[in-house]
């Protein structure tokens, strides 16, 4: 497998403790192979999907997928903000995140965004396990979205995500885009998030 066919391995994590490999080594590519995705493997993130744990077992995460080529890639691709567009045409599927915004009896389910989050986190893990880079994306015009795919009221889109195979050639990366790819990859240090006994600043 040459550089081309592979995630890139300057990417995995440095971590300071020994992690899953799988989470070591996920990054958020912005080129992938071309292939489409195989429709197995598309239903393998989604069977991940359900299988994350949620507030009373809700399940409010709803998805929409377009593959390359289709008019609800385009569409998608369409609502995406002009910075991602530079990039995620680069990508064999697109989907948007989806969550159901209230319970039953009407009232807010405020843990919606986090059972979405969390079923994200499966669909992260398998997919690096099937050599599938996910990108999120925040970037987008969701109320354009939400038009033109007839969201019913009660459900908001959340992001969009960029999928494909890990791979591609950098080179075909806008210079500043191919420097972020490339780059060193940071994180805070455990002590600034993971408080022992009270909060600290
Ligand atoms: C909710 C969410 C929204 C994001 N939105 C964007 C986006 O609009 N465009 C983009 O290029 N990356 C976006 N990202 C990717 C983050 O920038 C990326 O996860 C972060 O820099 C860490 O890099 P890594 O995922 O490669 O470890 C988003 C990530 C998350 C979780």
């Amino acid at each position: 497998m040459n550089d081309k066919e592979q995630m890139r391995l300057e990417n995995i994590a440095e971590t300071s403790y020994e992690i899953f490999a799988l989470l070591k080594q996920r990054y958020s590519p912005r080129i992938f192979k071309e292939n489409l995705l195989n429709p197995t493997h598309i239903n393998q993130l989604f069977e991940a999907v359900r299988w994350a744990p949620s507030s009373n077992n809700l399940q409010p995460w709803r998805f929409i997928y377009g593959e390359k080529g289709s008019n609800a890639y385009q569409s998608i691709y369409d609502c995406l903000s002009d910075f991602n567009q530079s990039w995620a045409g680069n990508a064999p599927l697109l989907i948007l995140a989806i969550y159901k915004t209230n319970l039953e009896n009407g009232d807010e389910n405020f843990h919606a965004p986090y059972d979405l989050g969390l079923s994200l986190g499966n669909m992260a893990v398998q997919s690096q396990y099937l050599g599938i880079g996910l990108h999120h994306m925040a970037g987008l015009d969701w109320k354009k979205a939400e038009k033109e795919f007839n969201i019913p009221t009660g459900y908001h889109i959340a992001s969009a995500l960029a999928a494909g195979y890990y791979g591609g050639d950098t080179d075909q990366l806008p210079e500043d885009l191919k420097d972020q790819e490339t780059s060193e990859r940071k994180r805070m240090p455990l002590s600034e998030f993971a408080f022992k006994n009270e909060w600290s600043s």
